[in-house]
């Protein structure tokens, strides 16, 4: 906590020190900067793995996030498939989870389509 309160002193006075010349005009206006997000993931793979997670986790989730979650064990992955059936409900037969998880773990590292 104490450091937390230093360091938010250094950051106030950081931010009064002299403007810095690359992001402000001559007469202290902020420039516009701009950024370049990735495209954004549309589809996950039209293969048999893809279409079940496509089936099972997209009602919720964008098919974005769940092929930008980073690279899990199949272990990782079946606990994330229960907690999603158990926690929130997701309309998950826990028959079928050890197809699903197969398919996460399959979809990992596959090309994006965009
Ligand atoms: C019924 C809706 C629903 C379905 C279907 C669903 N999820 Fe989720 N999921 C959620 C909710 C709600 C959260 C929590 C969101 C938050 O915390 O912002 C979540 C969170 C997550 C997270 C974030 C990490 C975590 O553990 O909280 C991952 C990864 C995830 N889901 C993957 C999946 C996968 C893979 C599937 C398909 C097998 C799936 N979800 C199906 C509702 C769902």
């Amino acid at each position: 906590m104490r450091a937390l309160a230093i360091a938010g002193v250094a950051l106030l006075a950081a931010c009064s020190a002299e403007p810095d010349a690359t992001s402000t005009q001559p007469n202290g206006a902020l420039q516009p900067v701009s950024i370049t997000l990735p495209a954004e993931i549309a589809a996950l793979p039209a293969t048999p793995a893809g279409e079940l997670v496509t089936q099972r986790c997209t009602a919720c989730h964008s098919a974005d996030m769940i092929a930008r979650q980073p690279p899990l064990t199949a272990e990782k992955w079946q606990a994330t498939v229960t907690k999603m059936r158990e926690a929130y409900h997701a309309p998950i037969s826990p028959a079928d989870e050890p197809a699903i998880v197969a398919a996460l773990v399959t979809l990992q590292g596959a090309p994006a389509r965009r």
